[in-house]
Parts: C-alpha cells; sequence; structure tokens
C-alpha cells in the first residue's frame, strides 16, 4: 500500500490521547492531569531514564529531588557527590553531563530551560530524542520524541518495512506528522507508554489498543515482525588479557578507568591493551601491573559491545601482601554495590570461580 492511500485511515492523535487519560501510568515525573510538569524534573528524569528503565529510575530520581530540589542546588553541588548519587545508575558520562547543564542553566541561563527542542540541545548530553521529549513534555512545544518504544508503535502502524536504524529518518518524520497542536506533551508520553503497556516487541496486545484500525501491520498480520533490523554485520573482535588480584582477605584489587572513553571512570580490575591476537603468556605477564604469582584461568571472558567483541583471558594472584597500588580492594560480598561495568563483573567472578 503507498503512503498516500494510508492517508485517507488515518490514525486519530485523539483517539491515542482518549487511552492515555484513561490508562495512563502514574510515574514520580509526571504532572498531575491537565498540569505541565517542571522543566527541571522532566530533565532530569529524561537524562536518568537514557538506557535505563522506569523502574531503576524511580529511586534515584526522588532522591536527587529531595537534595536538590532546584536546578540551581544541583548546580552548586560537588561533582563527586552527583557522581556518588548517580551510582547504580550507570554511564557516568550522563552524570557528568548532567552536573555541566545545571551549571549553563544555573549560571547562564538565569535558571530557566530552553524553551525549544533546538535550544535544548545545545546543552550538554541532550541529543534529538531528549530535546524533543523535554520540549513537549515541559512545554508543550510541537515536538516529537522519537524512543525505541515510538519506532516499534509508528514502524506497525504504517508497516514500515524498511529495516533500522535506516527506517529512522522516515519513523521521526511519521511520528512528527501526528503529534497533535494540543497536547504534545501528553501526545509523546501517550506513545511511551503505548509502546511499553501495550505495543510489546513480542505478543503486542492489540485487541486493547486505540489504534487498531489505524494499524497497516496488524491488518497484514506482520506486527510482530516489525520495526526490521538489519542483518547484523559481523563485529571486530578484540582480546588482551585481564588480572585479578586478592588480597589476603579475598579483596579484589579494582582500578579507575580513565575517565573519557569507553567505560570512562567505571572501576575495573587491571587489563592490558585489547588488540587482534591474545599476548602471549610471557607478553602477559609483562603486562600485569606489578610481580606475582599469576595463574592463568582455564577459559575466557566474552562480551558484546555496541562496536566490537571483547574475549579476555583472566590471570589471577593471591598476594600476601597489597602491593602499593592506587586502587581500592573491594570484598567480594561488596562487589555489587560498587560501579562495575557488566563486563568486568563476568571478569571478577571468573577468576573467583576458577581461579
Ligand atoms: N522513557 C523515557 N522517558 C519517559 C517518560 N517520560 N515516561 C515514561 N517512560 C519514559
Amino acid at each position: 500500500m503507498t503512503e498516500r492511500a494510508l492517508r485517507t485511515q488515518r490514525p486519530k492523535p485523539a483517539d491515542l490521547l482518549a487511552w492515555y487519560d484513561a490508562h495512563r501510568r502514574d510515574l514520580p515525573w509526571r504532572a498531575k492531569r491537565g498540569r505541565r510538569a517542571e522543566p527541571y524534573h522532566v530533565w532530569l528524569s529524561e537524562i536518568m531514564l537514557q538506557q535505563t528503565t522506569v523502574q531503576a529510575v524511580g529511586r534515584y530520581y526522588r532522591d536527587f529531588l529531595r537534595r536538590w530540589p532546584k536546578v540551581a542546588d544541583l548546580a552548586a553541588a560537588p561533582l563527586d557527590e552527583v557522581l556518588a548519587a548517580w551510582a547504580g545508575l550507570g554511564y557516568y558520562a550522563r552524570a557528568r553531563n548532567l552536573h555541566r547543564a545545571a551549571q549553563v542553566v544555573a549560571n547562564e541561563l538565569g535558571g530557566r530551560f530552553p524553551q525549544t527542542a533546538d535550544g535544548l540541545r545545545a546543552l550538554p548530553g541532550i541529543g534529538a530524542y531528549t530535546a524533543g521529549a523535554i520540549a513537549a513534555i515541559a512545554f508543550d512545544a510541537r515536538e516529537a520524541a522519537v524512543d525505541a518504544n515510538a519506532e516499534r508503535v509508528i514502524a506497525r502502524l504504517f508497516a514500515i518495512e524498511e529495516p533500522m536504524p535506516k527506517a529512522k529518518v522516515r519513523l521521526r518524520a511519521l511520528t512528527q506528522d501526528l503529534v497533535p497542536e494540543k497536547r504534545a506533551g501528553d501526545f509523546a508520553q501517550a506513545l511511551m507508554d503505548l509502546g511499553a503497556m501495550l505495543c510489546a516487541p513480542k505478543k503486542p496486545a492489540c485487541g486493547e489498543c486505540p489504534w487498531a484500525k489505524a494499524c497497516v501491520a496488524r491488518k497484514r498480520g506482520i506486527a510482530e515482525q516489525l520495526p526490521r533490523k538489519a542483518e547484523k554485520r559481523a563485529r571486530p573482535l578484540k582480546r588482551g588479557a585481564a588480572f585479578v588480584a586478592r588480597d589476603k582477605t579475598g579483596a579484589v584489587l579494582l582500578i579507575k578507568r580513565p575517565e573519557k572513553g569507553l567505560l570512562g571512570g567505571m572501576l575495573e580490575p587491571p587489563l592490558g591493551p585489547w588488540n587482534a591476537k591474545f599476548p602471549s603468556a610471557d607478553n602477559a605477564l609483562s603486562q600485569a601491573p606489578f610481580r606475582a604469582d599469576w595463574k592463568k584461568c582455564a577459559g575466557i571472558v566474552r562480551h558484546g559491545f555496541t562496536h566490537f567483541e571483547l574475549e579476555i583471558e583472566v590471570y589471577a594472584a593471591n598476594l600476601p601482601r597489597r602491593p602499593p597500588i592506587t586502587g581500592t580492594w573491594v570484598s567480594p560480598d561488596d562487589l555489587g554495590s560498587v560501579a562495575l561495568p557488566t563486563v568486568m563483573r563476568k571478569i571478577v567472578a571468573h577468576a573467583l570461580t576458577r581461579g
């Protein structure tokens, strides 16, 4: 079917809004019905929600607002305190950008957030999605907030077969076209709720959907197959060695990664460089952070990053004395409460079970 033919059965924003009024989720950052949310609240929640679930964010959101009720309070807080309050949400670059953006708003913009998507995008840590979401939700600007949920809903509604991520531009334009003159903020949130509550990736609840009649993918019986994904290109493989040292109490040595770059500022056991091949045993030992009775553990740790695959050989050592090295010694019981990325967690677990 052509897009032209589809125009005749265009989905009505009013149908989605009516559904939202009856079924909307009660979330801590949402304004009461008919009210507009505080820009500071909307911005804070949207930054926290990037790459994190609604469920995980609630506690952090409330804690931040209790400690820093206004954007000026957050701007004046020491960065270390903000980072500590952020611990557990991951991707610390977001917390740094949050703090920098708060300072721009508080110190350069008189405490007021820009009201347009373009103005918002100029702030650290705000991309196209977040700018659209804040402009719509906080200021009712006629902007779309196109996240993965919205992309799925719209791809199905118009049966867009073009695979992701190529389809993104078209999906954004189709979404923007649907945004109503009034209640743009509710419309953005309604799309999020529809995607999260009914138009799920698997087994969408089409029977309850306010747009079921307009949904072309549903008519064709292909809703669950959309949006299509491009064939995955093989990701390059990188390999390296990790060194998991334990003191007499069993505590594990973790060091901080450089602030910039992959997993910036997070903790890790000492690691050698990542190359196409594993280092030879001799070479690996020359990469170790200090001399010790390093023993290679059986097996390897694999982890997939967005742009490459990583394979790590793990060397473990039990130390009679802690060496003079800058780092943190963490007991296995406390590993759950430190900022240790998943790949590093796997490496430590590998050493603890096979070392
Ligand atoms: N995900 C991202 N932003 C959200 C919001 N404002 N409400 C619900 N889910 C979201």
